[in-house]
């Protein structure tokens, strides 16, 4: 069995993206694992290129352990939603701190594949994703773009504060209830997607 690895840089637990990425996973077949990029112990890059000949970084956290299980891993699944408009920091420190595989090509031709979340960003985040995979030399296999909910929801104010992405996404005199609200499993032709997408990776693996 191969081994895909799934790495969610969602900051909710049991959010939209961490849905959908189950899904994804789940449907590849494989033996895989999640990482919940909020439950590591991961510094900021310092760009100290400390990296460039040990393929390993000097900082002393939980990301030399997850290089190591990269590198052991036949395929990546990236989870990343949109925040301010872009992929959101959480994701993007992580993909700083991929750094040490960076330099000697150790990710090159290795299968990725993303889930893109987000109210109306979604596509830049898979984009912005899909560059990165390919400054990384990797083979995207596809990527999977998801609705999202904002906190505006339920922060109390949705309906009539001027900042409000609920205003910004449904209209001035809208409600919030509960239709209003994204639910992964609910959304039946992206559920359809994500298991397609899994069934694409396991497809490729075999032609690896
Ligand atoms: C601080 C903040 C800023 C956000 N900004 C955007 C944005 O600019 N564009 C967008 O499409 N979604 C934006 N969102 C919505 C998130 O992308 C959405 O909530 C995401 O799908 C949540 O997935 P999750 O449930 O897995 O965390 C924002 C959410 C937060 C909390």
């Amino acid at each position: 069995m191969a081994k895909v690895i799934g790495f969610s840089g969602s900051t909710v637990k049991s959010g939209v993206v961490e849905k959908a990425m189950i899904k994804v996973l789940d449907a590849t077949g494989q033996e895989y694992e999640l990482v919940r990029l909020h439950t590591l112990n991961m510094k900021h890059c310092i760009g100290c290129v400390g990296c460039a000949h040990t393929n390993r970084c000097v900082l002393k956290d939980d990301v030399n352990d997850i290089l190591g299980k990269i590198e052991q891993a036949d395929a990546i699944v990236f989870g990343g939603l949109a925040r301010f408009g872009q992929l959101n920091a959480l994701t993007k420190v992580f993909i700083e701190r991929l750094f040490p595989l960076f330099h000697n090509n150790i990710l090159k031709d290795k299968l990725v594949a993303s889930v893109a979340g987000g109210l109306f960003d979604q596509n830049s985040v898979a984009e912005e994703l899909s560059s990165v995979f390919q400054a990384y030399k990797m083979e995207e296999v596809e990527s999977l773009s998801i609705g999202g909910n904002a906190s505006c929801y339920k922060c109390g104010k949705g309906e009539t504060c001027e900042n409000s992405a609920f205003r910004a996404k449904y209209g001035h005199d809208a409600k919030i209830t509960d239709d209003t609200f994204y639910v992964f499993e609910k959304d039946e032709l992206t559920v359809e997607s994500a298991i397609r997408l899994g069934k694409q990776i396991s497809e490729a693996l075999s032609r690896k």
